[in-house]
């Protein structure tokens, strides 16, 4: 049997992390079926924010990298949706493979769906319905266009459903007859693998003065908390005063955007107390094996990031989400995670129901760890 040529996109942080799940398991398992091809648009590009993830996650060098860098969402994507068609004319890949909600999945789709070339889109169906967000139109437009869909969860698969998408179509697909599945979380995948590698490889507890289930982690990056000024000084006096009273330590490992916000739209009133504050340590991005050693350490995880939610759950913490709303129902539902918004007090609420109920009920809501696989397999059955 010949191999199929797949051509993988990945560029930001959390798709250069999913994408190891899928090498992982081209290479254990299906190296005789599949040849992967790896394309970064460089949307991510720091050492912390990027080259890290290679290294530890045994990912596989990219064959092509776009070097786009930041720059406004038009602009981005222009940039990556001309540079991928040319690789795209060149490769002449069976499918392209796209992760989640960012630019660099926009991109992909539209270059890909424009030369004919099916689009299997990995993290499909998850909703917001909220379109002022950019990862929601990203993700629309990119369901819209797709031939083989996973969805994670659910929720994600009924989403696609309520869209028009059929349920029992027969093969072959097409973006004009596309499949739907229901297949678990990739993320899991890697959260499963490098559990215990994660807790026996890194010292970031140790070097940050860190007690075991005694310290909240944070992440702060989504561009409606960044960008607006009034919502970025509400989160962060939250933060302030938590650890303050609480006496708790609290690590938040700064994506870039919000390290160069934080100057520019913080007050210098608490710009200078976050600062100074014994209890809150903001660090430089981490490494994945150390942030997974810190979701299994911490005692509470508050996040406006889609997976770090997730994760929170994988690891069996509870998780204040810091968001209007999410995509991930089903962990406000089970009782795992609450959203606050920026609200100070339902986020001191969110606080002292956890602290006070430390037992709560994670559910099997994302599958077995073995999603990669089976995107696999149905690759191979459906991808001519
Ligand atoms: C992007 C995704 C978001 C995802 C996040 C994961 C879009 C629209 N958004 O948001 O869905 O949750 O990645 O982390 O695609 N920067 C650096 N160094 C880097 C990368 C970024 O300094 O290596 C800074 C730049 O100032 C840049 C800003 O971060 O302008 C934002 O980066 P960008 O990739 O545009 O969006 P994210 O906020 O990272
Ligand atoms: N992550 C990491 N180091 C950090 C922060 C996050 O390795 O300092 C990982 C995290 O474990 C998860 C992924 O990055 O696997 C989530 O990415 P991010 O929060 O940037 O984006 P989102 O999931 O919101 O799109």
């Amino acid at each position: 049997m010949q191999q199929i040529k797949i051509l993988t996109i990945i560029g930001a942080r959390p798709q250069i992390i999913k994408s190891a799940a899928l090498s992982r398991a081209i290479k254990n398992k299906f190296a005789d079926k599949i040849l992967e091809i790896i394309v970064h648009t460089g949307q991510h590009y720091d050492d912390n924010m990027s080259d890290v993830f290679f290294e530890e996650l045994e990912i596989p060098n990219p064959n092509y990298n776009l070097n786009v860098g930041s720059g406004t969402h038009g602009k981005q994507t222009s940039l990556m949706i001309e540079g991928i068609e040319e690789i795209l004319l060149k490769e002449k890949p069976s499918c392209i493979i796209l992760y989640g909600d960012t630019n660099s999945t926009l991109a992909g789709a539209i270059a890909a769906s424009k030369i004919f070339i099916p689009v299997i889109h990995i993290e499909a169906g998850l909703r917001s319905f909220n379109k002022s967000m950019p990862e929601e139109i990203n993700r629309i437009i990119c369901d819209h266009v797709s031939t083989l869909l996973f969805s994670p969860t659910i929720t994600g698969y009924n989403n696609l459903v309520k869209e028009g998408f059929r349920e029992n179509n027969t093969s072959p697909y097409s973006n004009d007859n596309p499949k739907i599945y229901h297949c678990g979380d990739i993320m899991l995948d890697n959260s499963l693998f490098f559990s215990t590698k994660a807790e026996q490889k890194t010292t970031i507890l140790k070097d940050n003065n860190l007690e075991s289930n005694n310290f909240i982690l944070a992440t702060i990056h989504r561009n409606n908390n960044t960008d607006e000024p009034s919502r970025l000084n509400n989160l962060f006096n939250a933060l302030n005063k938590i650890a303050t009273k609480k006496k708790i330590n609290i690590i938040i490992p700064l994506h870039p955007r919000t390290s160069k916000l934080l100057v520019q739209n913080l007050s210098s009133e608490l710009y200078c107390q976050i600062k100074t504050n014994p209890f809150i340590k903001i660090t430089p991005p981490v490494s994945y094996l150390e942030m997974i050693a810190l979701e299994k350490n911490a005692s509470l995880i508050m996040t406006d990031s889609g997976g770090v939610q997730k994760e929170a759950f994988f690891f069996n913490k509870p998780c204040i989400i810091l968001r209007p709303e999410t995509e991930w129902t089903e962990l406000v539902t089970c009782g795992s995670a609450k959203l606050t918004d920026t609200d100070e007090n339902r986020i001191t609420e969110a606080f002292n129901h956890f602290a006070e109920n430390n037992t709560l009920y994670f559910p099997n809501l994302f599958g077995d760890g073995k999603a990669a696989e089976f995107i696999c397999e149905q690759i191979i059955e459906n991808i001519k």
